[in-house]
């Protein structure tokens, strides 16, 4: 976008700090590390940091690429919190970006922020014609100094895949799969890059095995799976079984689980049962930018910090609405925050309330009155 100036704001709000509660009952003790008698960092013994290509991903918790929500002021908040090891941005329309750059000045507004901020940063793109991804991967890496490019062979949305034939509709064909892999990989060079998938298509067609050796033997760096399939959308459940039998196929990148980690317990969990060198959150930090950190505590052995108190909650809401006007402006921006303050509502009380007014907001005045009087202050009300 010309003419917008881009500034990275330091977050007002204290620091999330705090340490109550204890986040597991796993015995440091019970881990002690053969080799050199120091306990290991995290309590689970199959939990380290990652490499993805040159890039530690320490704690292996990642925050997941979602359109339409993970831009630059998102992934500020998600920073100020902590507790997440990679931080990725929306998928890049990669054809997009080269039309952009060969007939305006601007650049993808889905890089908003991408220069400046801090590292490691993936950037997820999206198309089905090699070139044209290396040619976006290239710029990324050159001129972007990303640390990470990711591509997206997950997404089930109708205009990615049936009318541009891209996202999850490539899973139908992975030879296609490995040649955009191994052309980015290319372009990129050293900088890694990682694939992003669902089970397969359909559910009578689960290949993830398959392209899953694909993607590898492309040479890309860490492949994440979320354990649906394209037809299933979100419906059911993530199918951490089918992931784990990935990991035996895999023989040097490191594997993420993803779909329907929304607590540290769940977090726990998928380390303790999977077969998985990471995990993965979408949806449920939306609302909870500081899940990540109450993850990492669990994973460390540490007290788990209790989610901020409701009026923290709202600040954190504030400063988010702030940093969005100042990119996109007061009107844009309100509207754009519309999705976002029903995320930090949802399962209190009130919350049905609440989104109906702010479903209505279009102003800064607006928000502020809404969020002030219909801002959840209590319980559940899902
Ligand atoms: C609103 C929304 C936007 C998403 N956008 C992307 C995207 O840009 N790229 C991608 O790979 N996945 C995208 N996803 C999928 C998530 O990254 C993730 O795979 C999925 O939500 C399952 O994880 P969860 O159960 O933790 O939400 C999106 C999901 C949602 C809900």
């Amino acid at each position: 976008m010309s003419g917008v100036k881009w500034e990275v704001v330091s977050f007002p709000t204290r620091k999330y700090e705090l340490a109550i509660g204890a986040a597991t009952d796993v015995s440091q003790d019970q881990f002690m590390d053969a080799t050199n008698s120091q306990p290991p960092k995290f309590v689970l013994p199959n939990v380290k940091p990652i490499a993805i290509g040159n890039v530690t991903v320490d704690p292996p918790i990642l925050q997941a690429p979602m359109a339409g929500f993970t831009n630059y002021a998102f992934r500020q908040i998600v920073r100020e919190y902590g507790g997440s090891g990679l931080i990725a941005t929306e998928m890049v329309n990669a054809r997009g970006f080269v039309w952009l750059d060969e007939n305006t000045p601007e650049h993808p507004e889905r890089l908003w922020g991408v220069r400046d901020e801090p590292r490691p940063l993936a950037v997820q793109i999206w198309d089905n014609q090699p070139e044209t991804m290396a040619k976006v991967g290239r710029r990324l890496v050159e001129d972007y100094r990303v640390s990470i490019v990711d591509i997206n062979f997950g997404c089930p949305v109708k205009q990615v895949t049936e009318k541009a034939k891209s996202g999850s509709y490539l899973l139908r064909t992975p030879d296609k799969m490995g040649e955009i892999i191994s052309e980015v990989v290319k372009a990129c060079a050293p900088t890694p890059v990682t694939a992003k998938i669902r089970l397969g298509c359909t559910r009578d067609n689960i290949n993830a095995i398959d392209v899953a050796q694909v993607v590898e033997g492309a040479g890309a760096a860490a492949l994440t799976v979320h354990g649906r399939t394209a037809q299933d959308m979100f419906r059911g459940h993530s199918d951490w079984d089918r992931i784990s039998e990935i990991r035996p196929y895999l023989k040097k990148i490191p594997l993420i689980g993803n779909g329907d980690l929304d607590s540290h317990q769940k977090v726990l969990h998928a380390f303790q049962n999977y077969d998985v060198d990471g995990v993965m959150i979408a949806r449920a930090c939306l609302g909870r930018p500081w899940l990540f950190s109450q993850c990492k505590a669990a994973l460390l052995g540490e007290p788990v910090p209790p989610d901020p108190s409701l009026a923290e909650q709202k600040t954190c809401l504030l400063h988010h609405f702030d940093l969005i006007v100042q990119r996109f402006g007061e009107s844009k921006g309100a509207q754009l925050m519309r999705r976002y303050a029903c995320c930090y509502a949802q399962g209190r009380f009130g919350a049905r309330h609440f989104r109906t007014h702010v479903a209505k907001v279009s102003t800064a005045e607006e928000f502020y009155s809404v969020v002030e009087e219909y801002f959840p202050v209590d319980k559940l009300d899902v």
